[in-house]
């Protein structure tokens, strides 16, 4: 049943919209300092049309994962992210007390005036947050007239009570989705229920494990699946060949084992792969197949790389999760520049999500060329692979 949006609400004059965005942005493990706002700029359009119509903003998010407390590490507070949220949105972003819900953000909220922004403190600063709870959630809609859910990277979060305890004790108030997640939703929705074919995924990142329902879910829909990233070394040593240094965990080559049957069929794997020294990364050499002591791979070799530009250039659609290489060193970051170069050039419908694989495409300037770059990470994977989410069946139906 399609959810209702932003554009079905009417009369926000004065009206105080909460609106749980996920501002959960990357930040330097050295400085606190935030590396990337995509996730800003992505609810932009959202908060701009809600305060366009005469409403005043009650914005709340989670950032990291603290444990229910407000802890010591003081890059987890909210105030760098209002001062960022008020420099993009061009006007004062006010930030509510210590506290997620008490005294002083709720004098701040009944406070805010028509055309005023307020964010909340960490939302996981409350250990009730994660723990859904109902009473800190009757605290947190008491202050809002309105919920709006625009934070598609938290979506699949069941237990987050900002994502569905605070929507469940609003009924009978509007509870809608904002632009970003609506967005979200009818891009991938569309890419799995009727793709233009050959419908070709590439799939990166570390963990097998991880990623292993998503991966049978993909093969029930995709005409191909190209495997890159530090997942082709678990392939490789479930296949029993050699991959030098690297230390891969018994469960992940057990995973890959059981997708074996796969390789060769559906599954691609990379035919060579750039290998550095692993006592200093400096020396490199590519391996067509067994990987000598000494060395790890860092990246799908060339002949690779330019096999699966052309599968990417020629398909209808292609989805990528997942970086090919280590691609924060510049040295390593050749395939997933590639990658990315490619996507941009296909006429394919192309679509990205995760977030160190958006930040990628992004940082090598190839975002603006693609069809939708999510900003979900675990959500964009688990809509993919066709879970239900709780914090969207709290939204009222059109
Ligand atoms: C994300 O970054 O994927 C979302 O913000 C969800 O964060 P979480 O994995 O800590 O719940």
């Amino acid at each position: 049943m399609p959810k209702k949006t932003i554009h079905d609400l009417t009369n926000l004059q004065g009206k105080k919209v909460l609106i749980r965005v996920d501002f959960n942005l990357p930040l330097d493990k050295a400085t606190g300092e935030i590396t990337n706002d995509r996730r800003i700029r992505g609810a932009l359009p959202t908060v701009q049309y809600l305060l366009d119509q005469g409403a005043a903003i009650i914005a709340m998010s989670h950032l990291g994962r603290p444990k229910g407390e407000a802890t010591a590490d003081k890059n987890l507070k909210m105030d760098k992210i209002a001062a960022r949220f008020g420099e993009l949105l061009k006007r004062p972003v006010k930030k509510a007390g210590d506290e997620v819900i008490g005294s002083e953000s709720r004098a701040a909220a009944l406070a805010l005036k028509a055309g005023e922004v307020l964010l909340l403190e960490n939302l996981r600063f409350d250990a009730r947050e994660q723990k859904n709870d109902t009473d800190f959630a009757h605290a947190i809609a008491a202050i809002g007239d309105v919920y709006v859910n625009d934070a598609f990277g938290t979506c699949h979060n069941d237990k987050d009570a900002s994502m569905v305890a605070v929507p469940a004790a609003m009924t009978g108030k509007p509870r809608v989705l904002g632009f970003l997640v609506a967005k979200e939703l009818e891009v991938i929705e569309g890419l799995m229920g009727n793709p233009k074919r050959p419908l070709l995924a590439v799939m990166g990142g570390a963990k097998v494990s991880d990623k292993v329902k998503f991966i049978h879910a993909l093969l029930a829909k995709v005409d191909h699946l190209l495997i890159g990233g530090k997942m082709t070394y678990t392939f490789l040593k479930a296949q029993g060949v050699s991959v030098g240094n690297m230390q891969i965990a018994d469960e992940e080559v057990a995973a890959a084992k059981a997708l074996l049957p796969h390789v060769g069929q559906k599954i691609t794997l990379p035919v060579d792969s750039l290998c550095a020294k692993s006592d200093d990364l400096k020396a490199t050499q590519v391996f067509e197949g067994p990987i000598s002591t000494g060395f790890e791979g860092v990246d799908i070799g060339p002949k690779t790389l330019a096999a699966y530009a052309t599968k990417i250039k020629t398909a209808g659609t292609v989805i990528w999760n997942g970086p090919v290489g280590w691609f924060e060193k510049p040295a390593f970051s050749n395939g997933t520049k590639g990658i990315a170069q490619a996507m941009a050039e296909s006429s394919a419908v192309t679509v990205v999500g995760g977030g160190e694989t958006a930040e990628a495409v992004e940082q090598f300037g190839f975002d603006s060329k693609i069809t939708h770059v999510s900003t979900g990470g675990g959500a964009f994977l688990a809509y993919v692979e066709g879970k239900k989410f709780a914090s969207l069946a709290q939204i009222d139906d059109r």
